[in-house]
């Protein structure tokens, strides 16, 4: 945004370098930068003399009414309402409402969902599959390339007793138990059967011999297995309403012929350690709680590769031949070391080394309204499919009792952009973080921080313009006489710096957090301030407030990936 744009330069000049102004909203001026803080500490500084500094060089004066160093080294910025109108005037005639296309783009890999095959996508791939599809709609629109990988795991010692068990069932009764989405069943039967009977045990090893070995007709079997649940896993994506498609799909097993490349190459680097018969990486700085130095195993001492190894292929393809620069891995907080350690080792192999880095964006469980972990009623793993399914009943239900205006058919299509945008929302707008409970009462509400409340918001709007049959006039003047109206305007063009910070730290409850704001700040407005009511040019500014705030609710939550029904 424009004060960014100004303040860039003066920071630069101060710091000897480029540095970000990290601009936001604020609660004691109309926006503030907060840059000065951290610049301190790399200069050595005061930060209120930094900032000080950065008030006196900064080309400001058309913009704000006054610029204030406060508290720590904070510069507080308000603006004049000539410069508020004209920066809300320009967001009308703009696309991108504000948020500039990044300056570099680059190749960004979002490494998410990555369910198992042949087992239920249990919830952790679902917030993984909710928060990775935010960050490649995100940084897409930045204008990052960005390239989805879906890291399903489709490889390993268990497909032994898996094959040899849908060769029991025969493929058509396999095919048909699988393509019902009934995955643990399968993998379950394989299990018990695995445990009870010594011979089918070995013959389970000796499948997976074969599979290693490249038998045609066990690779046939396996690539059934893959297939079928691929096909399942589609139809969830389709429910949930994501990006991902069959093209994404980059299995493990992708990575199986780089596997004895990867481990040679970190030999010659002197990497490799023998530790019981592992050839093990010890990156520096990951010690167990005995303080003694953690393996990360590339090669088992039966000599099969494993987790860590695939992980480690997948970042040299990733930097190396696609050319990223950005890797992020949306996958749970309990795989925190892995990542740390993979991370590490890879920056040792000199695979991802600057400006190429990686980062684990965690998250916490999803937790039953109980407080434990979601549970089905049985007690097994909640079947993903029969959770949308009943966000999905639940809000179309809620739908057809709020409007019995709306015909069967757009109250279904209602009821699914608000009971998927519910379950997501109730995911993004939480610091990830931390654990969060499933409670469909609160997701559902009209009332609070909820996709249904934001979703409302924006076809309120819309059913303003429907009604009185108006459109809007771009270059309306902006009126800013009454508080309410100044505060909207601000709040609209907290949309691109909000934007920016989530492009670096992916952190989706900010965004969510300025959503709630604009549509309760649109909320307080439409209340105090009278749209088609009002004279002349105040109607057709207040109309221009109110378009922009749908816009801007339409495209936050498109990258959030929640749609926005035009009535509800
Ligand atoms: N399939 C793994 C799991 O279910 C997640 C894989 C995450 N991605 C990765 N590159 N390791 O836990």
């Amino acid at each position: 945004m424009l004060l960014t744009d100004r303040l860039a330069p003066a920071f630069g000049a101060v710091a000897g370098g480029p540095v970000d102004p990290v601009v936001r909203r604020s609660q004691h001026a109309d926006f503030q930068s907060d840059a000065a803080l951290a610049l301190a500490r790399r200069l050595g500084r005061p930060p209120r003399e930094i900032a000080a500094a950065v008030r006196d060089r900064a080309d400001l004066a058309d913009l704000c009414s006054s610029v204030q160093v406060s508290g720590p080294g904070f510069l507080n910025l308000t603006l004049s309402d000539a410069a508020l109108a004209e920066m809300v005037g320009g967001l009308a005639g703009d696309p991108r409402l504000g948020v500039p296309a990044v300056a570099r783009p680059e190749t960004v890999v979002v490494d998410y969902s990555a369910p198992n095959v042949a087992k239920e996508m249990h919830v952790g791939h679902l917030r993984s599959t909710v928060i990775g599809d935010a960050v490649a709609r995100l940084l897409e629109w930045s204008g990052h390339r960005v390239v989805r990988a879906n890291h399903l795991g489709d490889w390993g010692t268990p497909f032994g007793m898996l094959i040899e068990h849908l060769v029991d069932l025969g493929e058509a009764e396999a095919a048909d138990d699988l393509s019902m989405g009934d995955l643990d069943a399968f993998y379950a039967a394989a299990r018990a059967k695995f445990d009870a009977d010594a011979g089918f045990r070995d013959r389970a090893r000796l499948r997976v011999v074969a599979l290693q070995g490249g038998d045609p007709d066990t690779r046939r079997l396996w690539r059934l297995l893959v297939d079928l649940s691929e096909h399942y896993f589609l139809t969830v994506y389709d429910l949930l309403d994501v990006t991902l498609t069959d093209r994404d799909f980059r299995g493990e097993s992708s990575y199986n012929d780089l596997l004895p490349e990867v481990v040679a190459d970190l030999d010659r680097l002197g990497l490799l350690r023998d530790s019981a018969g592992a050839a093990c990486v010890f990156p520096p700085g990951s010690v167990g709680r005995d303080g003694e130095p953690l393996p990360l195993i590339v090669r088992k001492s039966d000599g099969g590769y494993g987790y860590p190894a695939t992980d480690l292929a997948a970042i040299r393809q990733r930097t190396g031949e696609l050319g990223a620069t950005r890797l992020v891995y949306v996958v749970g907080l309990p795989q925190r070391r892995h990542f740390e350690m993979v991370f590490a080792a890879a920056g040792q192999a000199g695979w991802l080394t600057a400006p190429a880095r990686a980062e684990h964006v965690g998250f916490g469980s999803i937790l039953g309204a109980d407080g434990r972990m979601l549970r089905s009623r049985a007690g097994g793993t909640v079947k993903l499919q029969a959770l949308l399914d009943e966000a999905v009943a639940r809000a179309t239900e809620l739908t057809r009792t709020r409007n019995p205006a709306l015909g069967a058919a757009e109250a279904a299509e209602v009821g699914r952009a608000v009971g998927i945008g519910a379950i997501k929302y109730a995911d993004l707008a939480n610091d990830r973080h931390r654990d969060h409970v499933l409670d469909w009462e609160r997701m559902l509400s009209l009332d609070g921080n909820t996709a249904p409340y934001l979703q409302y918001a924006y076809s309120r709007i819309r059913s303003i313009f429907r009604k009185a049959g108006v459109t809007v006039r771009p270059d309306a003047p902006v009126p800013l006489a009454e508080p309410a109206e100044r505060a909207l305007a601000l709040e609209l063009l907290g949309f691109a710096p909000v934007v920016a910070e989530v492009e670096r730290g992916l952190e989706f409850h900010q965004l969510a957090g300025y959503l709630f704001r604009l549509a309760t700040t649109f909320n307080a407005f439409y209340e105090r301030c009278p749209v088609l009511r009002a004279e002349q040019p105040v109607r057709d500014g207040r109309l221009l407030l109110a378009d922009l705030t749908a816009r801007v609710l339409r495209q936050g939550l498109e990258l959030l990936g929640i749609r926005t029904p035009e009535r509800m």
